[in-house]
C-alpha cells in the first residue's frame, strides 16, 4: 500500500498541484484522506481553518521476524504509512495478523527486523537500549488489562510515571488531579484499583498514560475486557481526548465497531496492511 495520508506523502499526492516560487501550494485529489484541501508550507486549510500538520511516525517497510526455537515467525511482512499529530487511527484485524508487534514497534518497546520506523524524525532502529529507553518517553500505553497495581488508589497509580521519573511531589500531586479529571474520575482517587470496575480501570490506565505528556498514545485492545455500553463510554474519552488535546492515538482492536469510530482503520492481515481505509464520520 502507498502510506500517503500523511503530509511526508505530498510527493505522491501532488495531481493538479500549483505551486508558487516561493511557497509549496498544493491542492489534493486523489489523496485519500486530504482530498479536497489545500496544503500551503505545512499547513491544511480546512474549512475550520489552517491546521498545522506534523508527522509523528513515519514506517517504511518494516518487518520483524520472531525466531521460535529453529523456526522463523514473520509477524510483520513490509508495512508501510505514515500519521500525523493529532489522527486518530485504528489497527483492526484477526488474532495473530501482527498487531500487536506493530504496535510494539512504534511504541519503541521492540525493534524490527528490517525497515525504517521514525518516531518524531527520530530512526528508532538505530538507537542504543538508553535512547530506545528515552523515546519510549514519548509514548503513552493502554493495555486490554489495565496493567494496574491492585493494592495502589487511582490517584497512585496515575502518579506512578511522574514519580519514577523523578518529578517534585507538589507538580505530581496537581497533575495526578488533573489527569483524574480528565478521565472523569476525581470522585473515585482514592479506591483502590480492585475497588473500580472494569471502565473505571481503564480510565486509570489512560490517565495514568497521559500523564507524562506523550506525544502519541497506543492502545492495544483498550476495550476488549469492557461490555459494549462501556466500550461505547470509553471511545467517546478517547474521541474527547483526541479532539481537546490534539493526541494522537493508535488503537489496536478486534472491534469494527470501535474501529469505525475512529479517523482512520489499517485493516491487518498476515503481516501486511491490507487496506487504509478513511471512515465516514
Ligand atoms: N515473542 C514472540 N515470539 C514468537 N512469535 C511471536 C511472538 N510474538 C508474536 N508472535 C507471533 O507473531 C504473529 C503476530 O502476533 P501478534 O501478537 O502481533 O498478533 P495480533 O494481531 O496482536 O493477535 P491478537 O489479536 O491475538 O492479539 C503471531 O503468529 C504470533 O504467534
Ligand atoms: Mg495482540
Amino acid at each position: 500500500m502507498s502510506g500517503t495520508s500523511g503530509i511526508s506523502g505530498r510527493a505522491d499526492s501532488r495531481d493538479n498541484c500549483c505551486q508558487t516560487t516561493n511557497t509549496k501550494r498544493y491542492t489534493f485529489v486523489n489523496h485519500q484522506s486530504l482530498k479536497g484541501l489545500t496544503y500551503c508550507n505545512g499547513q491544511i486549510k480546512t474549512q475550520f481553518g489552517v491546521k498545522t500538520l506534523t508527522t509523528v511516525l513515519e514506517v517504511q517497510d518494516l518487518t520483524k521476524t520472531y525466531q521460535l526455537g529453529s523456526v522463523p515467525v514473520e509477524a510483520l511482512r513490509g508495512v508501510s504509512f505514515t500519521v500525523d499529530q493529532g489522527d486518530l487511527v485504528s489497527i483492526l484485524g484477526p488474532s495473530g495478523s501482527g498487531k500487536s508487534t506493530l504496535l510494539n514497534l512504534v511504541g519503541a518497546l521492540d525493534r524490527p527486523t528490517a525497515g525504517t520506523l521514525l518516531i518524531n524524525g527520530v530512526d528508532v532502529s538505530k538507537l542504543s537500549d538508553n535512547e530506545l529507553a528515552e523515546a519510549r518517553k514519548n509514548v503513552g500505553f493502554v493495555f486490554q488489562f489495565f496493567n494496574l497495581i491492585p493494592r495502589l488508589n487511582a490517584r497512585d497509580n496515575i502518579e506512578l510515571p511522574l514519580a519514577i521519573a523523578g518529578v517534585p511531589k507538589k507538580e505530581r500531586k496537581a497533575r495526578t488531579v488533573e489527569a483524574l479529571k480528565s478521565v472523569g474520575l476525581e470522585d473515585r482517587m482514592d479506591h483502590k484499583s480492585s475497588e473500580l470496575s472494569g471502565g473505571e480501570r481503564q480510565r486509570v490506565a489512560v490517565a495514568r498514560a497521559l500523564i507524562t505528556k506523550p506525544s502519541f498514545l497506543l492502545m492495544d485492545e483498550p476495550t476488549g475486557n469492557l461490555d459494549s455500553k462501556t466500550a461505547q463510554e470509553m471511545m467517546d474519552l478517547v474521541i474527547e481526548l483526541n479532539k481537546s488535546l490534539n493526541m494522537t492515538v493508535i488503537i489496536v482492536t478486534h472491534n469494527k465497531a470501535v474501529a469505525l469510530r475512529t479517523r482512520r482503520t489499517f485493516s491487518m492481515l498476515d503481516g501486511l496492511i491490507a487496506s487504509d481505509e478513511v471512515n465516514g464520520q
